[in-house]
């Protein structure tokens, strides 16, 4: 069943952390895409909310707050009005952009967690949990990193591997540290309340794997299918943080909610402010009716770093709230990479949204087009400048704009702007009127169905076909002697125009805005596509605008160089030594026994391309050890040379070899070494102290 069949729709988009400025790879997950479907459900009368806002919350931003040596207050003030900005800027049209700080959301979010309490759904449970000892901190979520233990990503954060998308508790990272104080944390008791997502598994499989199978995208049931695979651990929500929901239980004073459990809830609190603003009713777009046919229709839209929690934390809430519906459907995109590589903050790597807006003046259709374009539907994809200048040339002002163009200037030209049928159509006319028709309906079915992309192209061969008829047709040619025909040529052409006007409404909104202005009309909704008299014979045209113009090579030039200038700056900084480690007390010191050794010998060991097998008088004896050196160092450079060597350390075998000890190497932060030794010659197994 068509998703068009329903009536009233609830769609989220991911509320953005407000605790740094949006990017493209923002814009392509969860915010085009919505802003999509939504704008098209309301060209279609559905009864449509659709709610965003900024996250407020978590130690996304009280780590920002810290490093910025500000308030948290400080950091989601700035950062929700520059987001919210931006989302204004690109057409991203929400209800309503809210805030998870605001009183209605903190009590919102309390009286759940309250109603799951009173249930007694939550177990409650002192646990050893890593703590701080120099900032005398609990450390959860993003206050740990570590390695994962299921892809080996290094950066996983205390609740989930962004990487692989697997949630996961502080105590299952490989190898933690804290992020305050870079040291191993140590582990103290604290009480919290868990989640049994464990005893929601079975539920969990019933609705998602057997009810969602072939209505999730595959990336997505995918995701929930392995997870379910692995078994459900229940989870904390409550914090020892202070910054955050507090926990409204008078043993719990000063523990917060989890960020993950007070988010998802902050798209009702949303709509809790839209219908307290609009004297709407917001239970009829969260809570489940009497007659289930009147249930709105929740659709989550959100990247795929984020599933996780959609489709089993924030279901299994709702669910054991009871009052909530569920959603129909989580459209979760992959990843936008830029320019071969990941997006990323930390390193600058990315297109800002306000930077955008700064050097592209005036091309926020431009940028949606690109997206739209490329959107990491099914696997994540790649945005360059390049391509964005290719696209934006060849299709938008090519294509699109082009024909336009040619349309208001020959009207105007030849007919003063009046739309007038001439000579009867033509079987031509008519099979492309035709064609004209068949569009409307493969957009609406693509666009109910989250394909985006391949909407945005059946939009675009609608001016494909335009351009075809002009190309045709030669208007110009035939003017001379036959200008009623021309009328005819102009008057089908117009119908393509209007069309177009309708239809890039939910793609380009400001595009579409300009051409309704251009034809002098009323902005049209979704029934009248298709149509082929949207424009009455009479009907006078208005000035023709430009819609868009050519990315040049210098504003590409000027893109990458900026690319190119933060990968210098992060080279430079990564260049910058490495923090201090712990210290350590004299007597560990001492354990080492560090003498001056000099190569007797030298030779590659065979198959490896790094390994050096060293022959060493140590003083105390002769010695074989191996050394990761090959490719730095010539064997028969390297014989008679002086080294430091740690002559103490446990032999281990290395490709069959017993290395007796490990050679001092100084490497820098491209890895490239060299040996520490003495500037003249000294007495093998001098100590180094
Ligand atoms: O990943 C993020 O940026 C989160 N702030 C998304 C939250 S979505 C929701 F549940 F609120
Ligand atoms: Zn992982």
């Amino acid at each position: 069943m068509s998703i068009l069949s329903k009536n009233r729709f609830t769609i989220t988009s991911a509320l953005p952390y407000a605790n740094g400025p949006l990017h493209i790879g923002h814009l392509a997950g969860a915010y085009i895409p919505a802003d999509i479907f939504a704008r098209f459900l309301r060209l279609n009368h559905k009864d449509v909310v659709f709610v965003c806002g900024s996250d407020e919350h978590g130690a996304a931003i009280t780590i920002k707050a810290k490093k910025e040596g500000v308030t948290p207050r400080e950091i989601i003030d700035k950062y929700n009005q520059q987001i919210k900005e931006s989302f204004e800027e690109f057409g991203i049209e929400f209800d309503i952009y809210h805030r998870t700080s605001e009183k209605v959301h903190h009590e919102l979010s309390q009286e759940f967690f309250m109603n799951l309490y009173e249930k007694g759904e939550f177990i409650e449970k002192f646990s050893e949990q890593y703590y701080d000892e120099e900032y005398h901190q609990f450390l959860a979520d993003r206050y740990i990193v570590g390695t994962c233990p299921h892809c080996h990503n290094e950066g996983a954060y205390g609740d989930q591997c962004e990487k692989c998308g697997t949630s996961l508790n502080p105590t299952d990272l490989i190898n933690p540290k804290s992020t305050l104080s870079g040291k191993t944390p140590v582990l103290r008791e604290t009480k919290h309340w868990y989640l049994p997502l464990d005893k929601y598994q079975p539920w969990l499989e019933k609705w998602l794997i057997e009810g969602k199978k072939g209505v999730l995208k595959p990336n997505v049931f995918g995701q929930c299918q392995s997870w379910l695979k692995s078994g459900l651990q229940p989870r904390s929500m409550t914090r020892d943080l202070d910054w955050g929901v507090d926990v409204p239980l008078e043993e719990a004073k000063g523990k917060k909610l989890y960020v993950w459990l007070d988010a998802p809830i902050g798209y009702i609190s949303a709509t809790k402010q839209w219908a307290l603003d609009n004297n709407q009713d917001w239970e009829k777009y969260w809570k489940k009716q009497a007659d289930t046919s009147d249930d709105s229709t929740l659709i989550h839209f959100i990247g795929k770093d984020n599933i996780v929690f959609h489709c089993i934390t924030f279901p299994a809430i709702l669910h054991a709230h009871g009052d909530y519906i569920l959603p129909e459907n989580v459209p979760a995109n992959e990843f936008l990479n830029l320019e071969g590589d990941k997006l990323s903050t930390s390193r600058n790597h990315a297109v800002w949204l306000h930077e955008y807006l700064r050097e592209f003046s005036g091309k926020q259709d431009e940028l949606r087009y690109v997206l739209t374009s490329i959107l990491p539907e099914t696997s994540d994809s790649e945005f360059t400048w390049k391509d964005f200048q290719a696209r934006v040339n060849n299709e938008l002002v090519a294509i699109f704009g082009n024909f336009v163009n040619r349309v208001m200037v020959l009207s105007h030209k030849y007919f003063e702007g009046q739309v007038s049928l001439g000579e009867a159509l033509t079987e031509g006319d008519q099979a492309t009127l035709d064609e004209l028709a068949s569009y409307p309906p493969l957009i609406s079915q693509t666009i109910a169905q989250y394909r985006f992309r391949e909407a945005l192209s059946h939009f675009m061969n609608v001016a494909r076909l335009g351009n075809k008829y002009l190309a045709d047709e030669e208007p110009w040619k035939v003017y001379k002697e036959n200008p009623e025909r021309v009328k005819t040529v102009m008057y089908v052409a117009a119908q393509i125009v209007a069309n177009l006007a309708v239809l890039s409404q939910p793609f380009l909104p400001k595009t579409a805005n300009k051409l309704f202005a251009m034809l002098d009309m009323e902005s049209q909704d979704w029934s009248r596509a298709g149509q082929q008299n949207l424009i009455a014979a009479g009907h006078v045209l208005s000035e023709a605008q430009l819609l868009f113009e050519k990315i040049t090579d210098e504003q590409v030039d000027f893109q990458l160089q900026k690319l190119e200038e933060a990968k210098t700056k992060n080279a430079a900084a990564a260049a910058q030594a490495e923090p201090a480690k712990a210290n350590i007390t004299y007597e560990d010191f001492l354990k080492m026994d560090i003498r001056v050794g000099t190569i007797l010998e030298a030779e590659k060991v065979a198959k490896t391309k790094k390994l050096l097998k060293l022959k060493i008088d140590t003083g105390i004896d002769q010695r074989t050890v191996v050394s990761g050196i090959a490719e730095f160092f010539n064997p028969a450079d390297i014989v008679g040379k002086q080294v430091s060597i740690l002559v103490n350390l446990e032999p281990r075998v290395i490709k069959g070899i017993t290395s007796q000890g490990m050679i001092l190497m100084a490497e820098d932060a491209d890895g490239r070494l060299d040996f520490v030794n003495p500037t003249s010659t000294i007495k093998p197994g001098s100590s180094v102290r």
